[in-house]
């Protein structure tokens, strides 16, 4: 692998999801400063091959929707505060990109025109001709809706042709690998095998989004953040969904 270095990339235009627990590293809450300087080089690399990109971070690592909900918040409150830990990553990770000569803009999907553009399609799609990496924060702006269904909303929306999704494992496993030595790794899925099989790639909602445009979904591992290149040129690593 890697010995292509000079091919062109795959696609001409790419929703990477990133995880937002993976960017806390070992710390386990939080930004971990050496992973997001990872990810952002991972994410240059893509970006010198030409390949135009969205990003959409989680905000697990800040604050977890769910979980808040599950220990007696009201799920939209619990949800609105995992937006906002979105904007912190998507500020961060500006910030990393910059570090590494890498033009961004950052759209929110909450209005908070101090420290963001508003979410405006059009103007996201025109960041992306100008070859600027468009971050997208604040998910879709409304609770119930995860991270994964705003990477495949913004997506479709910016007529990306893949979402690369980057986790904290190296594909789509038939049972938990760290419990169970003899898991095997899927290469490829349907939409409807991952749904049917209940496996844990993106959310129901997610996943019949990008079923019903058509879009493929490619999950890997962020650890290598060399996978993001790999990814955007084609070469077959982690679990493509399709
Ligand atoms: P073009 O006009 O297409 O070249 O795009 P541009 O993004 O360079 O122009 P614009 O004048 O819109 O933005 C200049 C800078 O201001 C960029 O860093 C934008 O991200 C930022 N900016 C634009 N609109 C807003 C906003 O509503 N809020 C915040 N906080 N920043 C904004």
């Amino acid at each position: 692998m890697g010995d292509d270095s000079n091919s062109r990339p795959a696609y001409r235009r790419v929703l990477l999801k990133l995880s937002g627990e993976a960017l806390a590293g070992d710390q386990g809450f939080g930004i971990n400063p050496g992973v997001i300087q990872d990810i952002a080089r991972g994410v240059a690399a893509a970006y010198e091959a030409g390949v135009e990109m969205g990003i959409v971070i989680g905000g697990g690592n800040i604050v977890r929707g769910v979980a808040a909900a599950s220990s007696g918040m009201d799920r939209a409150s619990a949800d609105y505060m995992g937006m906002l830990g979105t904007c912190i990553n998507a500020l961060a990770m500006q910030d990393a990109l910059e570090k590494v000569n890498v033009y961004t803009r950052v759209q929110s999907a909450i209005e908070m025109a101090e420290i963001a553009e508003p979410y405006i399609r059009r103007k996201a799609i025109r960041h992306l001709e100008k070859k600027r990496v468009v971050i997208f924060a604040a998910g879709t702006g409304n609770p119930y809706f995860t991270t994964d269904t705003a990477a495949a909303l913004r997506a479709m929306e910016i007529d990306a042709e893949v979402i690369m999704k980057a986790t904290k494992v190296d594909g789509v496993y038939d049972k938990d690998p760290k419990k169970h030595a003899d898991a095997v790794k899927f290469d490829e899925l349907t939409y409807l095998e991952v749904l049917s099989k209940r496996l844990a790639v993106m959310d129901s909602t997610a996943i019949s989004l990008c079923m019903d445009n058509s879009l493929p979904i490619i999950t890997f591992n962020m650890k290598d953040s060399g996978n993001i290149l790999r990814a955007v040129k084609g070469e077959k690593i982690g679990t493509l969904v399709r």
